[in-house]
């Protein structure tokens, strides 16, 4: 077990969040550089040169150069074992973000210099603000002009109400960002490369004293330094690890993820500073990582990542116990026990089958078609971990076949499809499956619906969107469909078979609350 415990203490496992185009994909990408997990960076991605992340394996998200799924990337550094699960930037797919942010300990936000904190990483910082897991900040792009950094951290405190911690100072802005000061040792590290950013950055490192270091600052860039210093010691926030801890103070660091420049102090201060995997609650109350009996949640399923294989991947994160290749697990929803011999771990596209796993690890289990997202495994109790949350749909369609001898492919993808989370499906109380009701959380994912389809299952559909942005579950004493029916609504059944009302907006539902008080409006089935 000591061994278990070891392997515990040594994992990190997280999430980065940021607004589309403030570097994820860069910063991920060097992350693997400094990691040893990649050779050369810049090689990975360059979408101009027809050449793509690690972490961007869907044909789709070539076409279009975005990330769509999230993956998981491991690496070792200095003893550490790092996990980072990769989230789809556009914010069509936060659904998918959101859940695995599930399966995260901690959060790295990444903040573009220049835009301060946009939209999307409000929302993604919000959803871990709430699993209260700590959140570390990493401002991109130094090496352009910016914010200044002063102004940035009063605006993270003010627009995300989280108190700040620069763990380190940029040296000098946009092209004379020189290095960073650290402000725990007093040492300045100055960035001696070019800055090209395809292997790691040489720095050298000294003090204020040391007149090599000073030397090679101007003037103005030393004097804004001492000032800034001065100031922080004067007006900021204390460090505090156990505020860090609860995810109520953010260490920030400064750097630039296409130059290198700072990724190295900050990897080096996360992974003292991040979380191992540590306790869940469940329905049996605390699961300690380091408890003998393994058990995980799977918290992403995909379908048809190989298109030679069509198979299932459950993705798995492992909260107690050790994962051995070929063991027996319980599912526990349905009782069943199953054997995991064909336990994969990703790198992309390139998946290898892994002999032995820890909490804090991201496993991708072949799924006999059984897995729903937040399922629990376990090796024999009856525990659940919590419930993944289930966003609810804003965009409705409805899909039609157009070749009717395809049908059977039709529901199947449609059904995998709606087991992934990607689309949540509906059916016409007298109509069925023929043409069933989708309800999304963004237009992008009805165009996804429609690519996958159409080179993963071999149907081509058209999509009739409806004028509905709202799903309710009705409950009430022997409701029928008829006693719903309005003439602006639409009532539909889901899987399994609950009644639900489609909406055209919020004002039709509160009319329809207040004419008929026998029924009660859910914004979730009502089982979950
Ligand atoms: P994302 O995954 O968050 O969407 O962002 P991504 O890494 O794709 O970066 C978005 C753009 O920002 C890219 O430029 C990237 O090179 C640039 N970038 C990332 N980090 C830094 C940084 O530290 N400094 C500067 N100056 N730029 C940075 P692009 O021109 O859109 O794409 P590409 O052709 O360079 O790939």
């Amino acid at each position: 077990m000591s061994q278990a415990i070891h392997e515990i203490k040594r994992r990190r496992t997280f999430a980065i969040i940021s607004h589309p185009d403030a570097g994820k994909t860069t910063l991920t990408e060097k992350l693997l550089l400094y990691g040893g997990a990649v050779r050369l960076a810049g090689a990975v991605k360059s979408r101009k040169s027809k050449q793509y992340a690690v972490s961007d394996w869907m044909e789709l998200e070539r076409q279009r150069g975005i990330s769509v799924t999230s993956s998981v990337l491991q690496f070792d550094y200095q003893g550490h074992k790092i996990n980072i699960l990769d989230t789809p930037g556009h914010q069509d797919f936060s659904e998918d973000t959101y859940r695995t942010l599930m399966a995260a300990d901690s959060a790295v936000m990444l903040i573009d210099a220049a835009k301060g904190v946009e939209e999307q990483t409000k929302k993604l910082f919000h959803v871990c603000r709430k699993r209260g897991i700590p959140i570390f900040t990493f401002i991109n792009k130094m090496d352009r002009h910016g914010k200044e950094p002063l102004d940035l951290l009063d605006e993270i405190e003010k627009v995300l109400s989280i108190k700040s911690y620069p763990m380190n100072w940029p040296i000098g802005r946009g092209r004379e960002f020189k290095g960073i000061y650290d402000r725990a040792t007093s040492k300045i590290e100055l960035f001696t490369g070019t800055g090209h950013g395809a292997t790691i950055v040489p720095t050298r490192v000294g003090d204020l004293s040391d007149p090599a270091i000073t030397g090679a600052m101007n003037e103005s860039v030393y004097n804004l330094l001492k000032e800034d210093l001065e100031l922080l010691d004067l007006a900021g926030d204390n460090f505090d690890l156990d505020l860090i801890a609860k995810g109520e103070l953010t260490p920030v660091y400064f750097g630039s993820a296409l130059t290198n420049f700072g990724v190295g102090a900050f990897l080096d201060s996360f992974i003292e500073l991040a979380p191992a995997p540590h306790e869940k609650p469940s329905t049996a109350g605390i699961i300690r990582p380091e408890q003998e009996e393994f058990s995980g949640f799977i918290f992403k399923i995909q379908a048809n990542m190989d298109p030679a294989h069509r198979d299932r991947i459950a993705f798995l994160r492992i909260c107690s116990g050790v994962f051995h290749r070929g063991m027996t697990v319980k599912h526990v929803p349905t009782g069943k026990n199953i054997r995991l011999s064909q336990s994969k771990q990703f790198m992309a596209q390139d998946a290898t089958i892994i002999e032995e796993a820890y909490p804090g690890d991201i496993i991708g289990i072949f799924d006999p078609g059984i897995f729903r997202i937040g399922d629990t495994l376990t090796e024999k109790s009856n525990f659940a971990y919590e419930a993944i949350p289930k966003f609810q749909p804003e965009i409705f369609a409805r899909v039609h076949l157009k070749d009717a001898m395809k049908r059977k492919q039709f529901v199947k993808g449609i059904e995998e499809l709606t087991d992934e989370g990607a689309i949540q499906r509906f059916r016409h109380p007298d109509i069925g499956l023929e043409a069933p009701i989708i309800g999304a959380v963004g237009i992008l994912q009805f165009e996804v619906l429609e690519y996958r389809l159409k080179h993963e299952y071999g149907v081509d559909i058209s999509l009739e969107h409806l004028p509905f942005s709202l799903a309710r579950w009705a409950t009430g004493n022997n409701l029928t469909p008829q006693m719903l029916k309005t003439g602006d609504n639409l009532v539909v059944k889901d899987d399994d078979g609950n009644l639900v009302v489609l909406f055209r907006n919020q004002w039709s539902l509160n009319w329809e609350m207040d004419r008929n008080k026998q029924v009660t409006y859910l914004e979730h089935p009502p089982t979950q």
